[in-house]
Order: C-alpha cells, then structure tokens, then sequence
C-alpha cells in the first residue's frame, strides 16, 4: 500500500491513476487526517506527498504529521510536497520572484533509481512539466541534488540514506513525458512494490468499503442506463444483495430502446430490485416551449429530483443514496459550488438531492477515470455492450434538440441517430470514439426528394475523440461513410433532409451542442 497524502492540488489524483496503472494499491487522504495513529493503522510502504495551492511560507499552511518522516519508509514530495519536506527537515523555501509554468527539461547530476533508463541514449534531457510560484532556496541536511533545469537547480533532490526525494515537477501529469517510470521507479524499485495489484483487487477493497459504510442499512440508487450507475449499482448489489433498490426515471429523453436494455438488463438479468418510472408525460409537458439550454438543464435537474424523492418516499427508510460519480465530474462540479472557475454548463447528477431528502452518499467510484470504471465494469461481467456505450447525458436528447423540445422532435432525432450508431458499429469503429450522436436542429432547409419540394429539418452529426471528456476532437469519417449515413437517414427518417457534419473540436466548442 502507497499512501497519497493531499496538499489540495488539482492532479492529485493522477498521482493515484498512474500509480494503478502500473499495479499499485494506494490510497488519497488530506493532510490534516494523517497522524501517528493513522501511519501505524494504514502502515504505508511507501508516501507520497502532493502539490498543493498554498505556500509553505504563509503562517497555518498545511504541514505533514512528522510521523511521516520517521517510520523509516520512502518518502517522495511533489512540488508543494518536496517543499513541505525541506522545511520540516531542516531545509528553507523562498517565494520566487519569477514564478515557472510549463515545460521544462532536466538535466542528470547524480546517479539514482529514481531515473534508471530515463536517461538514456543520445538525449540527456528530460521533458518535465513545472507549475510552482515557491523554490527550495537551502537543501534539509542529508539531501542532495539529482537532476536540475536552467530554471529549477534543485529539479529533482534526494536524501538517498533515507530514501526521501522530492521533485520541482510534476511527474503525474502527461507533459512529464516519462513521469510515468519516475513513479514506478520510487514504488517499484526504491520501495519495492511488486506491482500484482489488480482491478479484481479494486472490486474485493470497493465491496469491503461498502459494507463497512452501509451496515445492514437500506441503499437507494439512481440508474441513468450510462456506464457509470449501472457499474456502481452492480458493485453495491454485490456488497449488500437486496439493500438495494435501483429507481430508474424514465424522462422521454432516451435513446432508442435504452429503456428496455436497462431495465431488462437489472431486473431480469442481475434480479436487483428496480422500479422504473414513466415519467415522460411530466418531463416533456414541463419541457413545452422551454428553449433556453440552462433553462432545460435546470427543469430536468429539479423534476427528476421531485420524481426520485417520491419514488425514495415509496420505498421508504432508506438512510444512503448511491451515485456513479467519478472523479472528473468531481473537479468539474467544483465550479459550481462556489469555487472560482465559471460554470460552462450545469451538471444535474451532483448536489440537491442527498441535503433535501437528508440521506447519507456512497459513491464507489468517486476516484476512478471513465476507463477504470469500464475496467472495474468487465471485472463485475457486465454485458460488453453496457461497458463500452458511449456516454450520454443526464438530460438526454433534451440538450440534443436546440430550440423548443415535442415528442414529435424526440422520436425523430432518436431514429436517425440509431442509423448513425448502427452504420458505426457496422464500421468497427464504435470503439474508436469517445461520443457519437446526432443533434436535430430548428432549421428547415428546402429540398427535392422525387419531383417534390421539400421543406424539413437538417440533422447534424457530431463524433469525438477524447480521453477524459474535458477536451476533443472530432473524428475524422471518410466521405463515403458519412455519405452513407446521410443517403440513409434523408430515406428512412421522415422530417429530415439535410445532414451535416460537425468538424469542431473542444476547446472552442463543447461535445454536446447546449
Ligand atoms: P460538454 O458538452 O460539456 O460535455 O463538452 C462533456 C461530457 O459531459 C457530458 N455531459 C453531461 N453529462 N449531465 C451529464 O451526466 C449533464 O448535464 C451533461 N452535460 C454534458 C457530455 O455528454 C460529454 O460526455
């Protein structure tokens, strides 16, 4: 077991992802819970301490339990954390006057595990990403300097005795080109992990948490039919059996057949007890005339919290509510709860509902990325075709119908993007693309169909590549594939014909249209 300990900074987590990656059981906790007690209970063969946002030099910024120094195992202090170490040990931090960004490279100094194979070949340089305001100004007495950047002397440092090192960088981060080995060399070859850990581990560790949270109390879950519930849901089931009820409210705004996949898929598949609400009527009646994005998000968000808690209400006594919240939506939601960046769009899976129906939260994979959790998914046996979906939004085709929202409409844009998804998975490239899907538009656009004049909606396409959602590209089909799709959709779906392409990438835009 690796210890994370948590200085707030926004890539801890990475720290985690990348220790995973490469076979590592660890765990985050913040700082100010890691005391003597917590090291002998948790006993780490190895800690890591994260960046974070303050600087060592204020007055009450965060300090690590000094317990962490002295049990005698390796230590590493990233940015924040390689500055926490040198003040505690005896070394001195200053606040630059040039703060540094960005991509660095270093250089070797001294030999050590830390870089073994790093180095080698003709390029004695490293590509690092370095993000940090303060510097080591003096070394805490045992330490020396490993490698160093024109603007970074003491880029990488090292206690080698104690086995304590720090890094000016950020070796979590994708720009540190080989951050990745730097991690599995402090766990792998100076702490001595053997790197088995597996994500049947993960599931084994997950329903043990679970259960030790719940007790033999009753669990309520919202299934959406993406990924992300269904894997929480089937992980709890397995935890504690039928203390679990799945409500899966049904908006009207769900792709072709997603309903029945869902709840065929949960209640006679896994037999997890399921109540599937109907609430179309409700949705789409408030939904009538309703053309502003943030407005439909927020009417979705607020009767999809009315219809749960009624439904919770029936069901009755049950203390915990279960959400498929990973760790993505976990530092996007931060903005909108009061923190400094700007809202882009209003999630509605996170906050509102556990504060009003005062219920406790279990959120199994609040630190996983969207690939572990289809990881964690096979390893539960869920069917291929529920792993690998793409994914779709809380509020469905709402947000897919740019302008006011019918049925009509709905039935519509669900028919031609079943064509765009099936002629996708005939291609072989479903698997490729993060997100597919079709946008109906407000716009009419004149036609000839036969000796006809037609007058009906154009359709618009989107495809996307990306890893985590946060930034994309679209996906670049050959011309006879989309001409494929077009020639289909214009002679199977009435009310369509024209298609479209949409080629633009996130940033500037965004993957979904509102
Ligand atoms: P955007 O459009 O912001 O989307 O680039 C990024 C990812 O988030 C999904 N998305 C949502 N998911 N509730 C959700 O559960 C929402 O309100 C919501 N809005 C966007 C989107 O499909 C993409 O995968």
């Amino acid at each position: 077991h690796v210890l994370i300990i948590d200085f707030g900074s926004q890539v801890t987590q990475l720290i985690a992802r990348r220790l995973r990656e490469s076979g590592v059981y660890c765990e985050i906790h913040p700082f100010n819970k890691v005391d003597a007690g917590f090291l002998d209970r948790f006993d780490p063969k190895a800690i890591i301490l994260s960046g974070g946002p303050s600087s060592v030099t204020w007055d009450d910024s965060p300090r690590a339990d000094e317990a962490v120094f002295t049990r005698g195992v390796p230590v590493l202090g990233i940015c924040y954390g390689q500055q926490v170490m040198m003040e505690q040990l005896g070394g001195k931090v200053e606040s630059g006057t040039s703060r540094e960004f960005g991509r660095a490279f270093i250089e070797k100094v001294t030999d050590s595990e830390l870089l073994d194979g790093l180095f080698e070949g003709e390029d004695h340089r490293e590509q690092v990403w370095m993000s940090h305001g303060d510097h080591v100004a003096e070394l805490a007495p045992g330490f020396g300097v490993i490698a160093r950047s024109p603007g970074a002397p003491l880029a990488i440092i090292a206690d080698l005795e104690r086995r304590f090192y720090g890094t000016q960088f950020h070796p979590e981060v994708v720009h540190t080109v080989h951050g990745r080995d730097m991690l599995r060399n402090f766990t792998h070859r100076i702490a001595g992990l053997s790197g088995d850990w597996t994500m049947a581990a993960y599931r084994a560790e997950a329903i043990e948490k679970i259960r030790a949270q719940v007790g033999d109390a009753k669990v309520i879950c919202g299934l959406s039919g993406g990924v992300d519930s269904s894997v929480a849901a089937v992980l709890i089931h397995e935890a504690i059996g039928d203390q679990l009820t799945c409500v899966y409210v049904d908006h009207g705004l769900m792709r072709m057949n997603e309903s029945e996949q869902v709840v065929g898929l949960f209640r006679d598949h896994y037999n997890i007890p399921l109540v599937h609400v109907d609430a179309s009527d409700l949705f789409l009646g408030e939904l009538a005339g309703v053309s502003d994005p943030e407005k439909k998000r927020k009417t979705i968000g607020k009767l999809f919290i009315d219809v749960f808690e009624e439904e919770a209400k029936k069901i009755g006594g049950a203390d915990f509510l279960a959400q498929g919240t990973l760790y993505p939506d976990v530092i996007e939601s931060v903005s909108a709860t009061g923190g400094p960046s700007v809202t882009i769009k209003s999630h509605h899976n996170v906050g509102g509902l556990p504060e009003r129906m005062n219920m406790k939260l279990v959120e199994p994979l609040r630190d996983l990325f969207k690939d572990e959790v289809r990881a964690l998914g096979r390893e539960l046996g869920l069917p291929e075709a529920f792993v690998g979906r793409h994914p779709f939004p809380g509020p469905g085709l709402a947000i897919r119908i740019p302008g006011e929202i019918t049925r009509e409409k709905a039935d519509t844009l669900r028919k031609a993007d079943a064509i765009y998804i099936e002629e996708i998975r005939n291609a072989g490239l479903y698997d490729e693309i993060w997100q597919a899907f079709s946008v109906l538009l407000p716009v009419n656009t004149v036609g000839v169909m036969g000796d006809e004049r037609t007058y009906e909606a154009v359709l618009a396409l989107r495809a996307v590549t990306s890893t985590d959602g946060m930034t994309a590209d679209y996906y670049p089909f050959d011309h006879a594939f989309l001409g494929r799709v077009a020639t289909r959709i214009i002679n199977e779906v009435k009310g369509v014909n024209r298609v479209v392409y949409d080629v633009t990438s996130k940033p500037p835009g965004t993957i979904e249209w509102e």
